[in-house]
């Protein structure tokens, strides 16, 4: 016989962003003649750097030659890439990595879904609300999800750890201690996707603590490390413990523009065990089979991000969209509106003026001002009343919506819509 996967079913609603490209789409349609300023979806405009360019182009011309073509590559990475990872992403701040736990990826999506094939289907799942949605849809896809409930907005099998306003939009630490205290796998995201708050070293010791003492598993993603422009912890592996309790996803996406280019790294620790059985072991075992490898144009270009010219080019593009970030955290304070993120992360947090609605205030910007931004209760329950907007635009742009903010309805700081 024959079956669908049932879980699918499971799977809420349409997916965030063609529910904003469709409502853009009409506005367009409508008003042919309006200047759109999206700040919305997460992807990232400015061109890849120079350095990284020429890197890619020496790696295609050596592709174009026999005695330097290169077919299938190692499942796990070139060394050549995976020593960069280790001495510059690590070794830099004090943290030992070995180059049989760096696996190299097309990006961390694929390995933030893929590592829930390591563990049992009975496997518990805690997810911080608001989330990237696809450590959700990724549970609810595999059987991990159960139902979920229309009235709490959640599964009931994925537990929900609030981030809001009260808690600085970092997720409360449960007591180890307590008879239902969580065991499982836990997703944690720092800087965060959409709150973009960072989480720094006392709170992220106490998640290690907990994972360590209820046997559970850290998901650390930490795709928009390069942000963080404070003194916080840049892995988790810089927290003494976690090498027990933790795996760590990164990506060049948001590092390097890579977002379509696809390149990323998964780290699990040899020490990480669970029933006996070393986590990395079964990793390995499963990227050989699902996964032939990124191409070697890619890890040269992902490479050349390591080296002293494209270090220098990658920080200045970071910088330039931080600097968005800042221009628009000033411009939307000034309005009145209550900001957070935007310093640690290119993400800004938003709350929506009188509590409305995401959607509704989402179609106020842009019926009003042609601005598109993301619905806060696209991310989850706990993001009703906020829309995220995002610092990856043009700085034209920023300012530009900014301009048109004051100009409109949040003139100065008192506000009139
Ligand atoms: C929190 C988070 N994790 C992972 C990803 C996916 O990144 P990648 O392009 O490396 O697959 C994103 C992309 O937006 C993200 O926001």
């Amino acid at each position: 016989m024959i079956g669908i996967n049932p879980y699918f079913a499971r799977l809420r609603g349409g997916y965030l962003f063609a529910e904003i490209a469709k409502r853009t789409e009409e506005y367009r349609r409508l008003n042919p003649d309006k200047e759109l300023i999206r700040l919305g979806i997460g992807d990232v405009t400015q061109p890849l750097v120079p350095e990284v360019i020429r890197a890619m182009h020496g790696a295609v011309d050596e592709m174009s030659r026999e005695d330097t073509f290169r077919g299938y590559g190692p499942y796990y990475g070139y060394d050549f890439l995976v020593r960069a990872i280790i001495e510059n992403d690590y070794a830099k701040r004090g943290v030992t990595v070995g180059e049989d736990e760096v696996f190299v990826n097309d990006g961390c999506k694929s390995d933030s879904s893929g590592i829930l094939d390591l563990f049992s289907e009975e496997t518990s799942i805690a997810v911080c609300d608001p989330v990237y949605p696809v450590y959700v849809d990724a549970a609810v896809m595999s059987g991990r999800g159960g139902v979920f409930d229309e009235k709490t907005e959640a599964f009931s099998r994925i537990d929900t750890l609030r981030c809001d306003a009260a808690n600085g939009f970092l997720p409360i630490v449960p007591d180890a201690d307590a008879p239902d205290a969580f065991r499982g796998l836990i997703f944690l995201c720092f800087p965060n996707n959409p709150t973009g708050k960072a989480i720094g070293r006392e709170d992220l010791k106490a998640w290690v603590e907990y994972a360590n003492r209820t046997d559970s598993v850290i998901l650390y993603d930490s795709a928009y490390e390069a942000y963080i422009s404070e003194d916080l912890p840049h892995s988790i592996f810089e927290i003494e413990g976690a090498r027990t309790c933790a795996i760590e996803l990164r990506s060049f996406s948001k590092t390097a523009g890579f977002t379509g280019v696809r390149c990323g790294y998964t780290v699990i620790p040899t020490e990480l065990k669970r029933d006996g059985t070393r986590i990395r072991d079964l990793w390995a075992r499963r990227q050989a089979t699902h996964f032939n490898g990124v191409s070697y144009i890619t890890q040269r270009a992902a490479e050349a991000v390591y080296s002293k010219v494209g270090k220098r080019q990658t920080e200045g593009v970071v910088r330039y969209y931080l600097e968005n970030a800042r221009v628009l955290r000033q411009g939307l304070s000034e309005c009145g509106f209550k900001v957070n993120g935007g310093v640690n992360a290119p993400y800004l947090w938003v709350e929506t003026p009188e509590k409305k609605a995401s959607w509704a205030f989402f179609d106020e910007l842009l019926e009003k001002h042609a601005i598109v931004v993301t619905p806060g209760s696209g991310f989850g329950a706990a993001g009703e009343g906020y829309f995220r907007i995002t610092a990856f635009g043009s700085w034209e742009n920023a300012s530009k919506a900014i301009l048109r903010l004051k100009a409109g309805d949040y003139a100065g700081n008192g506000r009139r819509g």
